[in-house]
């Protein structure tokens, strides 16, 4: 059992969407926090190389307290550590006084504002200077003690691209800046980044710790959407989504479907407790019928013996009298005898003989068997039986016992008629692929609340009927494979109709 394809892409879809989005918010989470990782490393490097300038410049000032700029030992210092620190391009010592001039290394920063920082320090302080042009380099400009030509201050050109090279390598697509107080950049690589995707931006920020160089180191990078949704995710994550979908989809429709089988089966089951019922309940009726039926010929034999035995026993009977109460008695037990056959005949299930048989025949039969008592009743049998005769397949002496019982009751319902009235017709036909029998009379016709109950047993209208004549016909109609209406007419009477399905007759298929 598959489950079917529009709820599961309803669902599926869906959910494939919302995985892959919750794996690409994690992806970018993570990105975020490597950042801040990377960020952080880098700032605690940049933050010690940044120190270091300050502990070049108190040995530099250390040196020159000692010696002069000219010395060899100062020039050796100086020396040692451009070669050992490369991000430091320059080391100056300035003297502000008026034929000091521009030193080339220094072109880069407004003299004026050089000399105005050096002027403003007082000796030991440190401050930082960025360059005019734009260039990467600041200034990191010291003031020393005099020496009698005007202030003096030493100064370390810094390569801030040097300064901020990360030691274990930044992602390639990050940004880097560093930047002073006022927010202008010395460095920036890839900054700021290009817009146009989507994906937003992961930063870090944060000053440096440095008195003498205050400046701000600032990451940036957008993660590429193939780093977000990596091909694992991309094609994992939905195909397993999909497949456990699949699995819970049959598990429940499996599921509901052994639930519509478990109910059926209680339906089931709660229709043959009501059958049985049924059949105990007519059992019952049954029972009550034929007590009812044999109790009225019993009494009568029973008083008519009572009587009978009276006039025995008074010595004054005549033997016409005793042959009266006999005749009575033998009366009544035939009756008693009559009724239980007709009971066994609807209790007994015989197996219906079924053979092709000609409906023409079955009317013929009939005909003969009721003549005499139609004479009795002085009714009328009038034949309309269509040539060919239908044929039908069908158990014959049962059918002939239906069509007897419908004609006795239709002699019963015209009996009590003026004579114009006292006819019955039997008529044949083939209709609509049905071999057919129907018995009209011109009777009272059936009450429009009896029509329901006719077919129930022991359903009567009459002082001395049992109410199974007609049970019996459906019964033996049924088995036959046939079925048994009836109508009023559109006059008067009753109409009975039996149907068969008829048979290929020897001139063809059944046709009306
Ligand atoms: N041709 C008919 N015209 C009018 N009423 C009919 C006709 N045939 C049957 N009925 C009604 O249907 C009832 C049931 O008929 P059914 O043959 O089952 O029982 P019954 O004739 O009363 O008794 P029995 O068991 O002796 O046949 C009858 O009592 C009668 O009221
Ligand atoms: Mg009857």
């Amino acid at each position: 059992m598959t489950p079917r394809l529009a709820p599961f892409l309803l669902l599926w879809i869906p959910l494939a969407l919302a995985g892959l989005g919750l794996g690409a918010g994690v992806e970018f989470m993570r990105a975020g926090d490597a950042l801040q990782r990377e960020g952080t490393t880098l700032h605690r490097i940049v933050s010690q190389r940044v120190e270091q300038h300050d502990a070049h410049l108190t040995s530099l000032a250390a040196v020159l307290a000692s010696s002069n700029a000219e010395s060899a030992s100062f020039r050796a210092v100086i020396e040692a550590m451009q070669r050992f620190y490369p991000r430091i391009a320059a080391v100056e010592l300035i003297e502000t006084a008026p034929s000091g001039g521009m030193l080339p290394s220094l072109r880069d920063f407004d003299p004026a504002a050089l000399a105005a920082r050096v002027a403003a320090l007082v000796p030991g302080q440190a401050v930082t200077l960025p360059s005019r042009t734009g260039s990467p380099f600041y200034a990191l400009v010291k003031r020393v003690p005099d020496a009698g030509h005007g202030p003096r201050a030493l100064v370390l050109v810094i390569d801030a691209r040097l300064l901020t090279e990360p030691e274990g390598g930044l992602p390639d697509d990050a940004a880097l800046k560093l930047s002073d107080t006022a927010g202008a950049a010395i460095v920036q690589q890839g900054w700021p980044l290009s817009a146009g995707s989507w994906v937003p931006e992961l930063s870090f920020e944060k000053a440096l710790g440095s008195r003498s160089q205050p400046l701000a180191l600032a990451l940036a990078r957008r993660p590429a959407l193939a780093e977000l949704l990596p091909p694992g995710l991309l094609l994992g994550w939905p195909i397993a989504a999909g497949l456990s979908l699949y699995l819970l989809l049959t598990v429940l429709r499996e599921r509901r479907a052994s639930r519509r089988a478990r109910e059926a089966v209680r339906l089931h089951e709660h229709d043959a407790r009501l059958a049985h019922a049924m059949r105990v309940n007519t059992v019952g009726e049954m029972a009550s019928g034929i007590a009812h039926e044999i109790t009225q010929p019993l009494t009568a034999i029973l008083s008519q013996s009572q009587a009978g035995l009276r006039l025995a026993t008074s010595g004054e009977a005549t033997p016409g009298e005793l042959v009266g109460v006999l005749e009575a008695n033998v009366r009544h037990a035939r009756r008693a005898g009559e009724i239980l056959e007709r009971l066994r005949a609807y209790v007994t299930r015989r197996e219906p003989q079924r053979q092709p048989n000609d409906l023409n025949r079955i009317v013929s039969n009939v005909v003969e068997l009721s003549q005499r008592d139609l004479q009795e009743r002085g009714v009328t049998l009038r034949l309309q039986l269509s040539e060919p005769g239908p044929q039908a397949l069908l158990d014959r002496v049962s059918i002939e016992q239906v069509v007897h019982n419908l004609v006795r009751n239709a002699a019963e319902a015209v009996e009590a008629m003026p004579a114009a009235r006292r006819e019955i017709v039997l008529a044949t036909r083939l209709a609509d692929g049905e071999a057919e029998i129907t018995v009209t009379d011109e009777g009272p016709g059936i009450a429009e609340a009896d029509m329901a109950r006719l077919f129930e047993p022991f359903f009567t209208t009459k002082s001395s009927g049992m109410g199974l004549g007609l049970p019996l016909c459906e019964r033996l109609v049924e088995a036959a494979g046939g079925r048994i209406f009836v109508r009023n007419g559109t006059e008067r009477g009753a109409i009975f109709s039996v149907r068969f399905p008829a048979l290929a007759t020897e001139f063809g298929v059944a046709a009306e």
